[in-house]
């Protein structure tokens, strides 16, 4: 007879850990705690100061001379479309595979989403899906580096300057990322940075937009703060609202949490880097899951999330019932993503089918996350390897219960 233990939580029996381990935790030191407190008693918490040193150290970090510190990584998705002039009617191509944040700002702006499948291996978007979906109302390439691993920015520059597009890196997950020895923001126009809890570095909420180009840096700190722009004055400051702007401004409270995370960001990967290391190892191999391929020798990884594929032809549960029995082992796996095709308002809106988009189709059903943290421990890995393998062998198809 089988013992609890080995006996899957779902049909009564032990979970494989006690305490139950989130698929993503923000890493907050001393040093983070006092540098809120430090804020805290200035008596500026607005923004100010702190968010232009977190603006000049993030932009300095990833390549461009340009960073405007924003509410949101979402907020930042916006004002890109804005500023790269993305207009009613215009059209932006895009994945399906990324979370919904970054679709909807392109419907906000009047724009029409256009999708274009995605890779089987990498998750990211396939070129060739952009290139033959290029028309002569396509505005602009917004590009996701999916879990943190770079899309093909060669060939996607090369489409987007051949075609007068603009190309727009939604890097949420990709800070620290690089593709062929240049960091993602350097191959971008523009690029879009969050610092949700469950990012690389978090701001509490938060989010940057990046660029070389001084012109979309100024409109969009014009844009963040409801388009009101200085008028020149005679030492009392008039100011003027040119445009119908936002209310997305960081404020220094954010930014002085995101001034020292930006001290570990590199020690931060290393963390995520054991772990991801330690999974490719025990899951390789392991009949029914497939595991990230890995990425060219001058490219980086900013191993933000680590992804399973899981064959459900071997086993006889589906993958929303296999992420239920990880739960209940106490393990936070989760889904990211299904695919936007198949979410109801684009599948509507776009008329979108699972024929057109077979790549996001296959991995939208069988994905799925496994947790994977800064400071997250070895030994916790190797629960989650352990209750995989134990939700593997229990529903398995026609295997030995
Ligand atoms: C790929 C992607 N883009 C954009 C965002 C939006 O970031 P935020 O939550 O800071 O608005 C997220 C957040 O999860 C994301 O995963």
């Amino acid at each position: 007879m089988a013992v609890k233990s080995q006996i899957p939580v779902m049909d009564g029996g032990r979970p494989v850990r006690e305490v139950f381990l989130p698929f993503a935790r923000p890493r907050i030191t001393e040093t983070d705690i006092q540098g809120i407190l430090e804020t805290l008693h200035s008596g500026w918490l607005a923004t100010g100061e702190k968010t232009a040193r977190f603006e000049e150290a993030f932009g300095g970090y990833v390549g461009n001379r340009f960073a405007v510190g924003l509410t949101s990584g979402t907020a930042a998705i916006a004002l890109a479309l804005q500023v790269a002039g993305v207009r009613a009617g215009d059209e932006v191509i895009t994945t399906p595979m990324t979370f919904a944040a970054t679709a909807a700002p392109i419907v906000h702006a009047g724009a029409v989403p256009i999708f274009a499948d995605i890779d089987p291996g990498s998750f990211n978007i396939n070129p060739d899906q952009v290139a033959a979906r290029i028309t002569k109302k396509t505005k602009a390439l917004l590009a996701v580096h999916f879990a943190g691993r770079p899309c093909e920015m060669g060939i996607l520059r090369h489409l987007a300057n051949s075609h007068d597009l603009v190309l727009i890196s939604d890097a949420a997950h990709a800070i620290e990322a690089r593709y062929d020895g240049r960091k993602l923001a350097e191959w971008s126009d523009i690029s879009t940075f969050s610092f949700h809890p469950n990012k690389n570095i978090t701001t509490g909420e938060g989010g940057m937009l990046t660029t070389n180009r001084q012109a979309w840096a100024e409109h969009a700190r014009r844009l963040r703060f409801h388009g009101i722009a200085r008028l020149s004055d005679d030492g009392f400051p008039v100011t003027d609202v040119v445009e119908p702007g936002f209310k997305y401004n960081m404020s220094d409270l954010q930014a002085s949490l995101g001034l020292t995370q930006m001290e570990t960001i590199e020690n931060g990967l290393e963390s995520r880097r054991l772990i991801f290391e330690h999974y490719n190892e025990a899951f390789r191999g392991m009949p029914g899951v497939s595991v990230p391929p890995p990425v060219p020798e001058r490219s980086r990884h900013a191993m933000h999330m680590y992804n399973i594929l899981l064959d459900t032809n071997c086993l006889c549960i589906n993958r929303n019932r296999f992420c239920r029995a990880l739960n209940l082992e106490n393990i936070g796996a989760g889904v990211h993503y299904r695919s936007l095709h198949q979410m109801s308002f684009y599948r509507e809106h776009c008329q979108l089918k699972d024929e057109d988009y077979p790549a996001s189709a296959f991995v939208s059903d069988r994905i799925l996350t496994l947790p994977l943290f800064a400071g997250m421990s070895v030994d916790d890995a190797q629960s989650v390897v352990e209750a995989v393998a134990k939700v593997l062998r229990c529903y398995r198809r026609n295997g030995v219960r």
